[in-house]
């Protein structure tokens, strides 16, 4: 094998999004109602839980919401008007020169409730529009079959995936979506950040916390459906669109041990297991023997059927994807193993400097992350998130001078160009948010991560005119030198 040094040939440079955080029109073209509808504002330095999801549904009974429109706000429900602005917005993706466009399908557009047997027509022409305009300037679409959201039906009737129910309803809908765009999308992703169902259950699984005994043993249940779920759509696409790649998806955090204490040290081991749960299963096609120990001394019970084992062995991924951004550390504490499945850690890192929303910055990280990853899967990896989410100034010439977006960028893609030379295998990189869009966390618009500076705000007034910010024109150069004009 050659020694590479820079961005292989046909790298995927590009950008992420997904349909809760940037369609909007909740209600139009026959969509059903999602989960993430659902999901209040919530500003996290004027209240104190940014979880907002589980304070939505669980705590209030939804019609609550319905007649209280202006005591609670729903921006996913407006997001940035992508459903009425996809052409322009993918115009200007062109212009940066992207090669891939990752964005996911609703499900509550094709399945309103998630339980017809015909798929709504006019949610499928919606996609379909998309995936031409996307053809029209050689942009591949990288979709997501499930991000953050599902039809909140099933939410109401089962509990979301809690119950194993949800399987062939969602069998019915991924084989649905790959039929009809097997002609326009090679590559896919299953679910978004499995992982993250230990951090909130609402937004990965639909499942209302406060309607299950124990949290943890309900998310390892709703995971393991969610992975024969994925398992079945991998063995669906696999058989309908043969050239297609499908992969699994995690948010990765690189976890440090705080001091080269021993037992800190093995903490850290066991963060990273919890990290690495998932693609473990998706790529090896079983669970590995460490959950197991963990499920057996937590007394946690996986209800599985027969065939179950098999079908994940059917199912396994082409690629690893996953998000990144941020390190976290971890040290000898009792409460450590619960503590790794958190976005929030409680551990500072004194070496790493901080987002305006408390995000350790570590680009470093990545380059470990990716390193440990491929040395332990041996599979293409695709680095399918990442980005800064910060407070944008719009000039009164109309312009937004970003370099803490830029520069943050590009050291990240510094530390991937290096892991590339350590002999990573990466299909490419698609960066969250490229257009500013509604933060998962806490429905905010002021939470921008794009280069594509959009005018709206929190509560959703504003021209909805995109302009490219500073980091526009810098992202076109990058990807226009394949990644040498940092
Ligand atoms: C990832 C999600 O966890 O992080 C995205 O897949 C999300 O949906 C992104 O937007 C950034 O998080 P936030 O809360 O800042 O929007």
């Amino acid at each position: 094998k050659r020694f590479k040094k820079e961005f292989p040939e046909g790298f995927l440079w590009g950008g992420a999004t997904s349909a809760n955080q940037i369609e909007g029109a909740f209600n139009l073209g026959g969509k059903g109602l999602s989960t993430s509808d659902m999901a209040a504002y919530k500003d996290p330095y004027a209240g104190k839980s940014v979880n907002n999801f589980t304070f939505n549904v669980s705590s209030i009974e939804l019609e609550e919401y319905f007649n209280n429109p202006e005591k609670y706000l729903f921006p996913k429900r407006w997001g940035i008007d992508f459903y009425h602005h996809y052409k322009e917005d993918i115009a200007m993706f062109a212009e940066m020169g992207f090669k891939v466009f990752r964005l996911s399908i609703s499900w509550a557009r094709i399945f309103p409730t998630g339980l017809e047997e015909e798929a709504n027509e006019e949610g499928l022409e919606f996609y379909d529009k998309v995936f031409d305009e996307c053809k029209k300037y050689g942009i591949e679409p990288l979709v997501t079959m499930s991000h953050y959201e599902m039809p909140i039906t099933l939410t109401q009737k089962y509990n979301g995936w809690i119950s194993r129910e949800l399987i062939t309803l969602f069998d019915k809908y991924a084989r649905t979506i790959l039929e009809r765009y097997k002609n326009k999308v090679k590559y896919w992703i299953t679910f978004n950040e499995m992982n993250m169902n230990l951090n909130s259950l609402y937004t990965g699984a639909g499942v209302l916390e406060d309607k299950v005994e124990n949290v943890e043993q309900a998310a390892y249940q709703a995971s393991h459906h969610q992975f024969l779920a994925s398992a079945l759509a991998v063995k669906a696409c696999h058989e309908i669109i043969p050239q297609a790649k499908i992969g699994c998806m995690i948010n990765r955090i690189e976890s440090y041990g705080k001091t080269c204490k021993p037992k800190d040290q093995l903490q850290a081991l066991k963060a990273d297991q919890i990290n690495t749960f998932y693609p473990d299963v998706q790529v090896r096609g079983e669970y590995p023997n460490y959950m197991m120990r963990y499920f057996e001394e937590n007394n946690i019970k996986i209800i599985t059927k027969d065939g179950d084992n098999e079908l994940l062995k059917e199912g396994k991924v082409d690629f690893v994807a996953f998000s990144y951004y941020m390190s976290h550390v971890t040290e000898d504490r009792p409460d450590a193993y619960k503590l790794a499945g958190q976005l929030d850690s409680p551990i500072k890192n004194p070496y790493l400097e901080l987002t305006q929303w408390d995000w350790p910055i570590d680009p470093i990280g990545l380059r470990i992350s990716l390193n440990k990853m491929y040395d332990r899967y041996g599979i293409p990896l695709f680095l399918v998130e990442n980005g800064l989410g910060a407070k944008d100034k719009l000039t009164e010439d109309r312009k937004i001078h970003d370099d803490y977006r830029i520069d943050y960028t590009r050291k990240h893609i510094i530390e991937m160009k290096e892991a590339i030379k350590d002999g990573v295998e990466l299909m490419g990189y698609t960066t969250w948010g490229c257009i500013d869009l509604i933060s998962c966390g806490t429905s905010q618009m002021s939470k921008r991560y794009g280069f594509i500076y959009v005018d709206q705000d929190d509560k959703g007034n504003g021209t909805l005119n995109r302009i490219p910010k500073d980091s526009f024109f810098w992202y076109k150069k990058v990807i226009s030198s394949n990644g040498e004009d940092l």
